[in-house]
């Protein structure tokens, strides 16, 4: 059997599309979307997907500010930042990079951020409103990956889903989303004892372990989803720079019924259901004038 690709590229041009119409009808309304991107450091990923998130707001008309800190930066020059980027009204999103350095309390940066420009869904009380099944700011990959799912028409409902790697960032919030959406789900981690047995009943597979080609072709039931949530830079070898995911695709590729790639899978729709919150964002401050 050779998997269905779910092209999280052509979803997104889609998707963005619309996103773009919903925010030119907004500024047509007087609220120009606004996105405020925080990026503390120079780590080289965290650098790219910053420029890749103001970049595609600029293209969806969603006005980006931009706020880049040094490695060194104290705390309390965020935490400022961030009250002025809450009180400011022409501000509708707030996006924190992670990871933060070592001299941030991570929780505390989060939690800093008003709960309604919480756009990655990350505070503490969107986290709470998700799991309680209450209207919230969904976090972006997983909420993308839901996306991804719905629009292949892969049954979630009664589904037996896994998912590996219990992150705030994805893995908790995946399994949050898979269980209000009706899924029997299973989360594995570095510490569960066999985990191909849970993989080789599940119906859908999140691998989000961080680690290259951790998932590969045995550990798989044979027409199953597969989404590859991993993005990993091969280090040696003949392959060394590539991209690759937590996913082998050429061996799960072979028994799965639907396989997401990477680079082109889940990487697209999670800021794709960035734009998606900030637009959700000022509208809900649109509707309140
Ligand atoms: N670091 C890795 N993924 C994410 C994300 O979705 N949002 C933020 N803010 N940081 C991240």
């Amino acid at each position: 059997m050779s998997a269905r690709i779910l092209d999280g590229n052509a979803l997104s041009a889609q998707l963005r599309g619309r996103l773009a119409d919903d925010a030119a009808a907004l500024a047509a309304r007087g609220v120009q979307p606004c996105l405020a991107v925080i990026l503390v450091g120079g780590d080289p990923a965290s650098s790219v997907y910053v420029r890749n998130k103001v970049a595609a707001c600029e293209k969806a008309g969603i006005k980006s500010l931009r706020f880049d800190y040094p490695q060194d930066a104290d705390p309390a020059s965020v935490l400022e930042r961030i009250a002025a980027l809450n009180a400011d009204p022409a501000v509708h999103g707030i996006l924190v990079q992670l990871p933060l350095p070592r001299q941030f309390n991570e929780k505390a940066v989060l939690e800093a951020i008003a709960v309604g420009k919480d756009v990655d869904g990350f505070h503490a009380e969107n986290v709470g409103r998700l799991s309680q099944g209450q209207e919230a700011f969904f976090p972006c990959t997983p909420h993308g990956v839901m996306k991804m799912l719905e629009s292949a028409g892969i049954a979630v409902k009664g589904a037996d889903a896994v998912v590996i790697g219990r992150s705030n960032i994805v893995g908790k919030p995946m399994a949050v989303l898979l269980t209000n959406a009706g899924a029997t789900v299973t989360v594995c981690h570095s510490q569960t004892r066999d985990l191909a047995a849970h993989t080789r009943r599940a119906d859908i597979v999140i691998a989000a372990v961080g680690r290259p080609r951790f998932v590969t072709g045995d550990m798989v039931k044979p027409g199953a989803a597969v989404i590859d949530v991993g993005i990993n830079r091969i280090q040696d070898g003949p392959e060394a720079g590539k991209l690759c995911g937590d996913v082998d695709f050429a061996s799960v590729s072979a028994v799965a019924g639907a396989i997401s790639p990477v680079p082109g899978g889940v990487g697209p729709m999670t800021i794709t259901m960035l734009l998606a919150n900030t637009i959700e964002a000022a509208r809900r401050v649109a509707d309140k004038r």
